[in-house]
Formats: C-alpha cells, structure tokens, sequence
C-alpha cells in the first residue's frame, strides 16, 4: 500500500512537472510573433513608448550591450552589401549601417568575416547579431529572431552570355551554382535533375561560370548586378522574377528571444531612415553601384 501511494505520489508530481513546463513553453510564444518583421521599412512606425526612449537612452537594457560592444558577424563576400575594401576591412551598405546603428545606440560596432553558413549558429556565442544580406525565412526564424526589414530583394539568375536559359523549365537538369546556404541554394535545391555546385564565396561561382564550368548562377539581384559588371561580355543577370522567384527581405539577425535588443535596433534603424542616413547610404553604396 505505502509502495502505491509513493508511485501514485510520483506520477502526480511528474505530471506536475510536465505541465509546469508546458506552460513556460507557451509563455515564449508571444515574444517571437512581437519579433516578426514588418513587410516594408520605410512603412514601419514607432509606437509612443519608443518614440519617448531615443535608442542611446535604452543602450543598457541588452545584455548583449553591456560591454559597450556589438560583435557584429557578416560575410564579406556580398557586393555592394559586404565586401573587403581596399585596406583589408569589411566595407559595404550593411557595414556602415550597422555602424550607424551603433552610433545610435552608443556602442562601438565590432565586425568579425566569417562564412555565410556559420552566422546564424554562431549568434548568441561568437557575435551579438549578423548583418549579411541576410533573408528573413521561417526556418531562420526557428533560431533566431529578426529586426524589422530594411530592404527588399529577389533572387537573379547569372548566365553566359548568350544563354538561351529564359524561364524556370529550361533550369532543369542544368549546372547550377550558388553561395553555400543562401536561399539562392535553397531554390537551386527544388529544381528538378538540376546539380548544385555551392561555393563559400559567390565570386568563385561567377568565375566557374565565366569559363564555362557551370549553366548559371542563383543569387541576389544586386551581388548579380555587380558580378555582371565586373565579368562584362562575359555574363549577363537576368530578373528572378522571369523564373517565378519570389521576392524576399532582409533583415539584421538578433539572438532569439532578446526583445530588448531588438527594440533598439528597430529604434535606431527607424531613426537613420527618419533623418535621411538611410537613404543617403542607399546611393552611395548601392545606387552608384
Ligand atoms: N539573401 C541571401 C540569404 O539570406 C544571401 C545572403 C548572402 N550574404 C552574404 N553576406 N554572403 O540567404
């Protein structure tokens, strides 16, 4: 009888538990939908209480700040995004916006080049948040959270010059390049019988089409813009949207769950856009590109 009482004692206790943890599950929920990103910048308002708290005011509130540091991680291999300028340091729109950001909040913004592939994992760790070009998908939202988006991009097919690859049928079965896990390589991964070649760096892929060693390349429009520039005669970017790619946005990933931080990072970014920085950053890195 003792022995029944002490496992019936054990059942409810572990049910207890159980529940008890299933509601501190259901607790986390609202925070990540008060995180989704708004579909266009510059349409994003502030509410009275941000307006009130200027985003150097609530500098403190992120641990992640706490050092007067934001370790910012990005992959310089993005034109005109991200890219290592002529003195060795990452430079770019992303670059100097986050260093706008930054000023705003009054922290010093450190930034650590690392592979595309490795930032997501290494937010929270190795670097406060990323800045990369980086396309807000659901799967990323899985593990992270997102600002508000700050600007809006589609995928753009590079092909030889002369190709005669012209709607998304004629992909199948084709040599298909891309920057190891982009959601350039995420699309090139669903065309039928196609083979992905993925590269560290999307230079790599544009040259291996340059020679003859791939059918096309799948990346962002504005990298395809400047690739295409730069290997001229040779290659020609061609709009996703022929291809029935659908248009996407990017955002500044931020650990998951640090609602504080993301409030000062959309506080500050609606700032830069409000006083002009935002689009002044615009045409000197992207327009004049
Ligand atoms: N927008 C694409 C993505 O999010 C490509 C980004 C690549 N960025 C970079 N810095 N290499 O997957």
């Amino acid at each position: 009888m003792k022995k029944l009482m002490a496992a019936m004692m054990a059942a409810v206790l572990s049910m207890s538990l159980l529940t008890a943890c299933g509601s501190a599950a259901e607790e986390t929920a609202p925070a990540e939908t008060a995180t989704e990103t708004t579909e266009e910048t510059t349409t994003a308002e502030l509410t009275t209480e941000e307006e009130a708290a200027p985003a150097e005011e609530a500098a403190a509130e992120s641990s992640a700040l706490a050092d007067g540091v934001l370790n910012v991680g990005t992959n310089a291999e993005f034109p005109p995004f991200e890219y290592v300028n002529d003195n060795g340091e990452p430079d770019g729109f992303d670059i100097a916006l986050i260093k706008a950001i930054g000023e705003k909040l009054g922290v010093e913004v450190q930034v650590d080049n690392m592979e595309f592939a490795s930032l997501i994992s290494s937010i929270g760790s190795k670097i406060d948040v990323s800045i990369a070009g980086m396309t807000v998908t659901d799967e990323r939202k899985e593990s992270v959270d997102f600002s508000n988006s700050y600007y809006n991009a589609v995928q753009y097919v590079i092909l030889p010059e002369g190709s005669e690859i012209a709607t998304a049928d004629d992909l199948k079965g084709k040599a298909i390049g891309v920057q190891l896990g982009t959601t350039g390589d995420f699309i090139a991964e669903e065309i039928e019988d196609a083979t992905t070649s993925q590269y560290n760096k999307a230079v790599d892929a544009v040259n291996d089409l340059a020679n003859g060693r791939l059918d096309c390349v799948i990346i962002d429009k504005n990298p395809a813009m400047v690739f295409e520039a730069k290997f001229e005669g040779k290659v020609a970017a061609v709009d996703g949207a022929q291809f029935g790619f659908e248009p996407e946005d990017y955002a500044i990933a931020i650990p998951k769950g640090d609602t504080a931080l993301a409030d000062q990072i959309n506080t500050a970014l609606q700032e830069l856009i409000d006083d002009g920085t935002f689009d002044s950053l615009v045409s000197q890195y992207i327009e004049e590109n």
